[in-house]
């Protein structure tokens, strides 16, 4: 359920004209990877020169209205950290404490294909690790106090400037009772005013707090890395579904207990052994991990065509039309499966190569030598809103 929507044409309409840039500037992604991915922080001044960012402070506001944007309204005042979490209405912006508040939306590629094309410079890191893009808008003085996120972030800045300010080493206590991990004592170690267009890069657990210098926009490039505890529950979920075992429970030798209040120790040989049956193959692995990381956000919902085509009328007009994949799709492939939004398809060689070309967006109708089954798989992306025709990109 949504209960407001926007659409390209009214949002985001901005787009990036240096598509091709990396935004490392002079370092060459291999040096990146090497020295600074996961192991240190990075500034970068100019790392998109001229970027001023891609939606107004009004339209970031919009969508903090949206159900399936997860939004975030952070405000300070009277010594008090509050927190309030959207679908944001007109009368939360009222009343803000002068200064001191910032309102942070998440998935903003969801909504935006400039927004999506900004992530797309991001390539250098596999799309596996890929989360989102949370944009900000904090007024000067504003900011969500100092703080570590375990995830890596490049923190790009749009329109406006922010300090920020880190450190590696910190005394990793919060301030209690609040609604947000705030550090209680937070000693800056290095610290830099970033202009629109610089970009901080900073690994899982550094310390940071940024604070507005003006009106600013700030644009996360954030990342997912899987507790192991997450990675192990999801497994186990998964496994679930896939594992079945026949036999049951039986004890034909039952012997007259003296106790029947007693869990007997034939009773736990048995069911030891039976649990050795949970086994899985390497394949339930790999499988279980493209379904894992293209799974769609739980807030996030894929619309389907109000009205579809027939398969007939599809298989038609894709000769004309091109298809895009919706921005709320999240895509992988591992050989000849590919992953989409939680399903496994399995594609030939072909096929792979069409689906890549949607994903790079080239703007070009389908060839018309498609095999049976790849039709099919399209129409069923279609028709499931995974897919959809260019210039309706707004589901
Ligand atoms: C912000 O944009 O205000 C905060 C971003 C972050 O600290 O991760
Ligand atoms: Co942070």
């Amino acid at each position: 359920m949504r209960s407001r929507r926007t659409s390209e044409t009214t949002l985001g309409r901005r787009s990036i004209n240096t598509l091709k840039t990396i935004p490392l500037g002079d370092l060459a992604p291999e040096t990146f990877l090497r020295e600074y991915w996961q192991k240190k922080p990075l500034l970068i001044r100019q790392a998109l020169p001229g970027f001023n960012g891609l939606l107004t402070k009004q339209e970031l506001i919009a969508l903090s209205g949206y159900e399936d944007a997860q939004s975030r309204l952070v405000t300070y005042s009277n010594h008090q950290w509050r927190l309030k979490h959207g679908p944001l209405r007109k009368r939360d912006f009222k009343n803000l404490p002068g200064d001191a508040w910032s309102l942070l939306v998440q998935d903003v590629n969801h909504f935006i294909p400039a927004a999506n094309d900004l992530l797309q410079k991001f390539s250098f890191i596999p799309y596996a690790r890929l989360d989102d893009l949370m944009v900000s808008f904090a007024p000067a003085g504003g900011g969500i106090g100092p703080h570590y996120d375990s995830y890596d972030v490049f923190l790009l800045q749009g329109p406006g400037r922010r300090r920020w300010e880190i450190a590696a080493d910190y005394d990793a206590a919060l301030i209690p009772d609040v609604p947000l991990k705030i550090l209680r004592h937070f000693k800056a170690e290095q610290a830099w005013i970033l202009e629109p267009g610089d970009m901080l890069y900073l690994p899982p657990n550094y310390a940071h707090h940024g604070v507005a210098v003006d009106a600013c926009m700030t644009y996360s490039i954030g990342f997912r890395a899987p507790s192991y505890q997450e990675l192990i529950d999801q497994f186990l979920i998964y496994l679930q579904d896939h594992l079945s075992v026949d036999g049951w429970y039986t004890d034909p030798d039952l012997k007259l207990h003296r106790n029947p209040f007693e869990i007997d120790s034939d009773m736990q040989r048995q069911v030891r052994s039976i649990l050795k049956k949970i086994t899985w193959k390497r394949s339930d692995i790999e499988e279980f991990l493209g379904v894992y990381l293209t799974e769609p956000k739980p807030h996030v919902f894929l619309t389907p065509p109000e009205q579809p085509l027939t398969f007939k009328q599809f298989k038609k007009t894709i000769q004309k039309r091109s298809l895009q994949l919706s921005l709320k799709s999240r895509i992988l492939f591992d050989r000849n499966k590919v992953y989409l939004n939680g399903e496994i398809f399995l594609v030939d060689h072909a096929a792979k190569k069409i689906l890549s070309a949607l994903l790079l967006n080239h703007n070009q109708p389908i060839p018309n030598n498609l095999n049976g089954e790849t039709e099919k798989t399209l129409y069923q992306w279609y028709v499931n809103g995974y897919v959809l025709f260019a210039a309706s990109n707004t589901n």
